[in-house]
């Protein structure tokens, strides 16, 4: 392989996160233009390809279900609950072994590389559940976030804190006295202070009010204006669509219905099974 995973880490490194509006429009680093240096081809960034699996010994979860994103854009899976979202998700992320497809990122085969190896790569992954420390405070959760890096990090969580300013008030505080809402934007920022090539959020806005759901939106939308890809599982399935470039709709470990959120909208079988009419 001809350049490591880190060969685009230099262009990358001063990417801004979140393209605060002064930073303007020169400075934010797209993935697509950082990855030029690497052998990664033209496809989607992060690719599950026919993925067939469960949990353990357990029967199959997912049965040859396609998933992936491409640079710059944002994708998101919706469905029924128990439909496996979160395990296609956990399955792309290395949570889950596999009996058949693959997963490639930036054009490298990673089926069978750990979690944390992937993370090395550059997937950061907010989980569902258990996703912040809570007796931890802000800061200190940002600062775990940052776990595999050697260099300074302090202008990352400046650019997390531009990004969610509560969490800047706040990060003194005990992450579990915080709100729904601002407990998600804790989890964000800690998979972003890794400086990830792909963000993955599994329901970022579970539990949250519509107009929090609304910030928290906005706000990933910004995040994914920097070119970062960003691949979520939503609940709000209506809202999320309308957001996304690539929608994925899964029942029962399959794909049911794929396009952009646009067509998913305006699928009359979408709409009347999974967006209530
Ligand atoms: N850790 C686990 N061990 C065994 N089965 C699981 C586990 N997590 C989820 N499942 C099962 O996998 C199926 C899909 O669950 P999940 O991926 O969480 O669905 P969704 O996120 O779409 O609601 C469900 O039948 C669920 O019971
Ligand atoms: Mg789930």
């Amino acid at each position: 392989m001809s350049g490591g995973p880190y060969s685009d880490d230099r262009s990358n490194r001063d990417r801004s996160i979140a393209n605060p509006a002064g930073a303007g429009a020169g400075t934010a680093q797209p993935v697509a233009g950082g990855g030029e240096a690497h052998a990664a081809p033209g496809g989607p960034y992060l690719v599950g390809e026919a993925m067939t699996g469960g949990y353990g010994r357990g029967a199959d979860i997912l049965h040859g279900c396609t998933i992936a994103v491409e640079r710059g854009e944002i994708a998101v899976i919706v469905g029924p609950n128990g439909a496996g979202k979160s395990t296609a998700m956990k399955a792309l992320f290395g949570m889950l072994s596999l009996r058949e497809g693959a997963v490639t990122l930036a054009g490298e085969e990673i089926t069978e590389l750990a979690p944390q190896a992937r993370v090395a790569r550059g997937m950061g992954f907010v989980p569902q559940n258990g996703n912040i420390f809570t007796s931890m405070t802000v800061e200190e959760n940002l600062e775990m976030g940052a776990f595999l890096r050697r260099d300074d990090f302090r202008g990352t969580m400046e650019q997390v804190y531009d990004l969610f300013p509560v969490l800047r008030d706040k990060r003194r505080q005990a992450a579990g006295e915080l709100s729904g809402g601002q407990r998600q934007q804790v989890a964000v920022g800690r998979a972003l202070m890794t400086q990830p090539k792909v963000l993955m959020l599994d329901e970022p806005t579970a539990g949250v009010s519509p107009i929090v759901m609304d910030e928290l939106f906005d706000r990933i939308i910004e995040v994914a204006r920097t070119g970062l890809p960003v691949l979520m599982v939503e609940q709000n399935a209506r809202q999320a669509l309308e957001i996304a470039d690539r929608g994925y709709v899964l029942v029962q470990g399959r794909n049911a219905h794929t396009g952009t959120g646009r067509e998913l909208l305006a699928d009359a079988e979408v709409r009347r099974s999974f967006l209530g009419g």
